[in-house]
């Protein structure tokens, strides 16, 4: 990719320790459950999407925190042998960011997150290299995203609203490109809203039915890649991932969304986060033009 700017994409994010429990259903509120599988892996939306988008081939950088713990150290070291831009990853003293995660027989998850050291971002300054796309998720402060939407020289702003929350107009405003969950658009709002609230172009990313391009004047549909999905943790970042890596390439949006359809379908059919975060090689096999 071209060397006008510092980067292809630029993530700024949250990385947690995902603490992972394969159970046979989803808990019920007061059941106490054994689980059939246990694993720890790196995660967090932020350090996910970094590696989405560097295993499709982007230079990345990664701005976010880790605390100074194994965890983070284990943190760091991972985002370095993924090739990725670590300059700008601070270490604070706070525990690590951790995930509780449940996985059940079909592949469904829920999620609890522990800020920890991700709600320090923010806290010493952030030099904002330059970059094709920058990309930001909402599990850091939010004051600290639209700072760094408000700096974003020429990039294309993409915003990946996970956890769902209210976000000012003035943010929305920033973004050129939103990517939620069907859960976390109706949170907002839904496409409509957000829409007249400011951002560009909305898309929503529908599990096994795909993704919807919306813009002012238009609704587009990504159709579905089929597979056998056994666990869904990462697939939305796959998805993410994908698409700004294949913008940063100067792809459509409707390209490089049908790419990232494959990418996100792909992740569901490996355990973890970031060890289902495919490759652009095996994106491409699967890609008809
Ligand atoms: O999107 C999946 C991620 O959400 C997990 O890796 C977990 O850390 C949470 O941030």
């Amino acid at each position: 990719m071209g060397d006008s700017v510092d980067f292809d994409v630029v993530v700024v994010g949250s990385c947690n320790l995902d603490l992972v429990s394969t159970t046979t259903h989803l808990p019920s509120p007061g059941e106490t459950l054994r689980a059939v599988a246990y694993a720890e892996h790196a995660g967090g939306k932020g350090l996910n999407q970094a590696v989405a988008c560097a295993r499709m081939g982007a230079r990345t950088a990664f701005i976010g925190c880790v605390g100074n713990d194994s965890a983070g150290t284990m943190l760091r070291d991972l985002l370095n042998s993924e090739g990725i831009d670590t300059s700008q990853l601070t270490t604070v003293d706070a525990p690590t960011g951790r995930a509780f995660i449940t996985v059940d027989a079909s592949g469904e998850n829920t999620i609890v997150i522990v800020a920890g050291a991700n709600a320090h971002l923010g806290k010493t300054a952030i030099t904002l290299p330059s970059s094709k796309v920058l990309l930001a998720q909402l599990e850091i402060p939010l004051d600290v995203v639209t700072q760094v939407f408000t700096q974003a020289h020429n990039a294309i702003t993409v915003l990946n609203p996970a956890p769902a929350a209210q976000l000012s107009t003035e943010l929305l405003s920033l973004c050129d490109i939103a990517v939620p969950n069907e859960n976390e658009s109706a949170a907002m709002g839904g496409t409509k809203f957000l829409l007249g609230a400011g951002v560009t172009t909305v898309v929503t990313t529908l599990g096994e039915r795909g993704a919807e391009i919306s813009d002012a004047t238009s609704t587009t549909a990504v159709t579905p890649y089929p597979v056998n999905a056994i666990d869904t943790v990462g697939a939305g970042d796959a998805f993410v991932g994908a698409l700004c890596a294949e913008l940063a390439r100067g792809e459509t949006i409707e390209h490089a969304a049908r790419i990232a359809s494959i990418a996100g379908a792909l992740a569901t059919t490996v355990h973890g986060a970031v060890p289902s975060l495919p490759t652009r090689a095996a994106v491409m096999s699967l890609y008809a033009d």
